[in-house]
């Protein structure tokens, strides 16, 4: 039974249809509202504006809920591994056991970065940011991979997706290398893709590095835990940006440097350097609290708040656990994850943030975990971007297959209205 949305103007009605999704969320359908009343809609941040129809992935924020192609995010990061959780997101199923071996295979024969890369690093000042470097490297790739992808060949689409899941990882550890003076290092095809990470970052050619088992298995669920997040910042701009028809891999640096604000993936950086002050300043919670209140404070409480999350962010919850268990397993006692965690506890209760609806979100515990594993801060939002390469590819697969309209929201002018010039001698 379809419904309909009745919206009155200076009395006269207009009926618009009403969109019902597989979970019942609803929308109006106002494709039709310009032209049929002159009006448009104005949303600044796009609060309550929906961009598309997704198969991806649902999230329900009141009731904490994230799930990928119906899968729950507490099934998929207790037991899948990060490829199996790629291949679902970006194909809509989980894999077989053979397409999953095939889909390491495919990747395996993409893992070489062009040499004439290397000379873009090179000319990056060591102290660059890993996430500007990661979005010139990434739209660098187009320039050795020109042929656009035809979205409509499975097989050509296919290779685009093994061909950006190995590269993207390889480049992705360049800047941290390049920091350290260290030799940038090649994918090991006789290893695990999260292995490969801590291998490409980790492994000097002084001799054999072999990461701690216990370190890839929280980075594989890290990772799955980053895997997509519906129509995010920086999803929406990957969408965005591939609406125009640019290519893969432009699209996927677009989404970096989205990703890059402290408002978005920055923010698991971000809290690090929020708790190391607080700890510095005598680990005085409290005092950071009031500044978080303060609206005279620019000052926010980073890791804290959600966009859609009016509840527990589901990620959260298994971040802090896995948080506890990775600093156990690895014997690392730090005193930043007790401040975390009185804060959490403060915030719980505070009605600033209770009336605010403000919990912790995906990257209030991941930066605890990440420092644990010797990842150093700044590399921080550069994992965030990985885990969430997977659900790019995804998005941007969905738009181009739908044939989605290029982007190009209205606005409402608010300037001069027409005036004449006025000559140089009468300004
Ligand atoms: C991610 O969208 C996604 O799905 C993103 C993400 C993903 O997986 O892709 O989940 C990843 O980006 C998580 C969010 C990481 N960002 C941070 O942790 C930065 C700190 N959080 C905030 O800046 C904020 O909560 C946002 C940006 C996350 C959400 O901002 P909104 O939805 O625009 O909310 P708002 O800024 O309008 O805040 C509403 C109120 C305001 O107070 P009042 O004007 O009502 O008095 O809550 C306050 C805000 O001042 N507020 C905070 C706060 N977050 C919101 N006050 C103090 N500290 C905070 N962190």
């Amino acid at each position: 039974m379809s419904k309909i949305a009745t919206l009155e103007i200076d009395g006269k009605k207009y009926e618009f249809p009403v969109i019902i999704g597989t979970e019942n969320e609803v929308a109006i359908d106002i494709e039709k509202l310009r032209s049929e009343t002159g009006y448009i809609t104005m949303d600044p941040g796009y609060k309550n504006s929906g961009s598309c129809k997704s198969d991806i992935t649902f999230l329900d924020g009141e009731e904490g809920i994230l799930r990928y192609r119906g899968y729950s995010i507490e099934d998929l990061a207790g037991k899948a591994n990060f490829l199996e959780v790629a291949y679902l997101l970006v194909f809509g199923e989980l894999p077989t056991k053979d397409q999953l071996f095939q889909f390491e295979e495919d990747i395996r024969k993409h893992t070489l970065v062009n040499e004439e890369m290397k000379k873009i690093v090179e000319g990056f000042p060591r102290t660059a940011h890993p996430m500007g470097i990661l979005a010139s490297l990434t739209s660098a790739l187009t320039a050795f991979n020109p042929k656009p992808v035809n979205v409509e060949n499975e097989k050509e689409m296919y290779q685009a997706v093994c061909k950006t899941m190995g590269k993207f990882l390889v480049i992705a550890t360049y800047t941290y290398r390049k920091s350290m003076g260290y030799p940038l290092n090649y994918y090991d095809n006789t290893k695990g893709y999260v292995e490969n990470f801590m291998h490409l970052m980790f492994e000097l050619p002084t001799g054999p590095y072999t990461p701690d088992p216990a370190v890839v298995d929280a980075l594989n669920k890290l990772f799955i835990l980053h895997g997509d997040h519906e129509q995010n910042c920086s999803t929406s701009t990957v969408r965005m940006v591939g609406s125009s028809h640019a290519g893969l891999f432009a699209s996927i640096s677009a989404g970096v440097s989205a990703l890059w604000g402290p408002l978005h993936g920055g923010a698991n950086q971000a809290v690090l350097e929020m708790l190391e002050e607080i700890q510095a300043n005598g680990g005085d919670a409290d005092k950071y609290m009031a500044k978080a209140k303060d609206r005279n404070d620019p000052f926010r409480l980073m890791g804290f708040g959600h966009r859609v999350y009016k509840n527990f962010d589901p990620r959260a919850k298994i971040i802090k656990k896995a948080a506890d268990e990775v600093l156990a397993t690895l014997g690392v006692d730090d005193p930043i994850l007790q401040i975390a965690k009185k804060l959490e506890a403060a915030a719980l209760v505070d009605d600033y943030f209770v009336s605010r609806k403000l919990y912790p979100n995906v990257d209030f515990y991941s930066g605890i975990i990440y420092r644990a594993m010797g990842i150093p801060t700044e590399m921080f939002t550069v994992l965030f971007a990985i885990g969430r390469l997977p659900g790019w590819i995804a998005q941007w697969k969905e738009m181009r297959i739908n044939k989605e309209p290029i982007g190009r929201p209205r606005q409402i002018y608010t300037g001069y209205e027409l005036r004449d010039f006025k000559p140089m001698d009468q300004r």
